[in-house]
């Protein structure tokens, strides 16, 4: 798509009622890679020059929240080499990118157990959030070895453990109380989710935090998801109505 196209599609966005929080299930990078004959590692790499577009287009339109699934904790059932091959595009993301994010201001968070992860991408992840602490720009919110499960899982043992410590009231465990326990306890629930690799469902993704959020699927790989896609997919998102179960 040319430039002038993608300005049009721009233009079209209602900057007073844009997604406050928008998630993306970054999905399609092995097949992108297969329909080329190359091997999946050249998908996962193309796949990351599509963050850099998308966190970039995404801070300069003003979304406050963005979420991309990078790792679930199910991908470990990968082989070694591919999970070392993401592994390895997770750390030259961040030693490429982390300048340019800091001076936007982007405030990198990551949902899900790093604990697990290999010791030099722990250690820039770790560098990541807190040279960015202090930002008060864009949320880039990064789910690593996450799952929707085992972060109510995890919330639920927090709260049964600060239940049993007198922190919390058992009669004031609510749906909010619940959600303030979860990665995203301080972040607003994603207003849009954006899949594209023509699957349609959820693997495990925010499970408690898209309740009510619109979802927007595509046939599109990752790696050719590119920001034209951000914006159409912004704009079904406002021609939506969205009612909250009221009328
Ligand atoms: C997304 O692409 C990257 C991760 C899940 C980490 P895939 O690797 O899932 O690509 P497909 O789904 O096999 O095409
Ligand atoms: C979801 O994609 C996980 C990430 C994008 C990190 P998968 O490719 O792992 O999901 P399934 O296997 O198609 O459900
Ligand atoms: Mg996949």
């Amino acid at each position: 798509m040319g430039k002038d196209r993608i300005l049009e599609l721009r233009d079209k966005l209602d900057f007073q009622r844009l997604p406050g929080h928008v998630a993306i299930i970054m999905d399609g990078n092995g097949r992108w890679a297969r329909d080329r004959s190359l091997p999946r590692s050249a998908g996962h790499q193309e796949g990351m020059r599509r963050v850099v577009d998308i966190v970039e287009a995404a801070n300069a339109i003003g979304i406050k929240y963005l979420s991309l699934y990078a790792f679930s904790t199910e991908n470990w059932k990968r082989p070694k080499k591919e999970i070392d091959i993401l592994m390895n595009i997770l750390i030259l993301y961040i030693k490429n990118e982390l300048g340019k994010i800091h001076k936007n201001n982007i405030k990198i968070r990551v949902m899900g157990d790093i604990g697990p992860l290999p010791r030099l991408p722990r250690v820039e992840v770790k560098k990541a959030i807190e040279k960015t602490r202090a930002n008060s720009g864009m949320v880039l919110n990064i789910g690593l070895n996450y799952g929707g499960r085992n972060e109510i899982v995890r919330g639920v043992k927090d709260i049964v453990r600060d239940v049993k410590l007198g922190k919390v009231d058992e009669d004031d465990i609510d749906v909010d109380l619940i959600a303030r326990y979860l990665y995203t306890g301080d972040m607003p629930d994603p207003d849009l989710l954006i899949r594209p690799s023509g699957e349609i469902r959820v693997s495990n993704f925010m499970l408690y935090q898209i309740a009510y959020t619109e979802f927007w699927f595509s046939n599109i790989y990752w790696p050719d998801f590119t920001e034209e896609y951000l914006y159409a997919a912004i704009i079904d998102y406002q021609n939506r109505d969205r009612r909250f179960g009221g009328l």
